[in-house]
């Protein structure tokens, strides 16, 4: 039986997309199989995330309202055998999925995957608390900016209102020298404004958006520091 993972962060743009798409090739590369979920309904970006764009016919909205079969509405990606996509619909959330579609959605993928990452949007209301609803645990995205903070733990709070107990975060974008210099929060500041757990850091790289750009994970590139800090964070989520 597999496991369901939420990205989330409450702010947006802080990183999520890349994030889950990065932690679903270092899984597919340990040999896991693993689904991808975009339910960023009307802005999906998984898709360019992965350079798989041309290849989507149907999405998470025709999966579950039966307009297609689950297989069906599911991309394998060209490098990975066991990385699949479930596109996102291109047009904001109509009401049509509910909270019991998309756990009835996560079981049956539970069933065929060993991880199931659902890319949530940015925020805490309807498509949020969708994209949580079939979930066992989560993980906040979140940069080192206060106002990323206090709304990473208001999305915290959410989720542990939605009954998901396992949760962490991961901090993205850091850049070492204005940290150190004491121009962002610092370590433990952030460690205070978060109640989870802590996962680990991603620092800024131009290099991740411009892989993100190429619809390439960057973690493909095996031999730098961003796979690591990938690697790393990966073994705390999946301890
Ligand atoms: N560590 C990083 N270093 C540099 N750029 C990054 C990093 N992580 C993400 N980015 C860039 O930041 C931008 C936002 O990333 P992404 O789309 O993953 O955020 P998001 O949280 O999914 O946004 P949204 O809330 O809109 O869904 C993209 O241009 C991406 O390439
Ligand atoms: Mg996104």
């Amino acid at each position: 039986m597999g496991k369901v993972i939420v990205i989330a962060s409450g702010k947006g743009g802080t990183g999520k997309s890349v994030f889950v798409t990065n932690l679903g090739a270092v899984l597919a590369l340990r040999g896991y199989s693993v689904a991808l979920i975009d339910m960023d309904m009307g802005v999906r970006n998984l898709d360019l995330y992965l350079g798989l764009e041309n290849n989507v016919v149907y999405d998470v909205s025709d999966a579950v309202s039966g307009v297609c079969r689950i297989k069906q509405s599911l991309i394998r990606d060209k490098r990975f055998d066991n990385l699949y996509l479930m596109p996102s619909p291109p047009h904001r959330d109509d009401g049509n999925i509910t909270p019991l579609h998309m756990q009835v959605l996560c079981d049956k993928l539970k069933a065929s995957f060993d991880y199931v990452l659902i890319d949530s949007p940015s925020g805490i209301d309807d498509g949020f608390v969708l994209a949580a609803a079939g979930a066992d645990s989560a993980v906040l995205v979140t940069v080192p900016e206060y106002a990323a903070l206090r709304d990473a733990d208001m999305a915290d709070s959410a989720l542990a209102q939605l009954g998901i107990t396992e949760r962490g975060y991961v901090v993205n974008k850091v850049i070492g020298e204005v940290m150190s210099a004491g121009l962002a929060p610092t370590v433990s500041e952030i460690n205070e404004m978060i109640k989870s757990e802590l996962y680990g850091f991603i620092q800024y790289d131009e290099n991740i958006m411009i892989a993100a750009n190429n619809g390439v994970p960057i973690v493909c590139k095996s031999d730098s520091y961003i796979t690591e800090n990938f690697n790393n964070i990966a073994d705390r989520i999946i301890k």
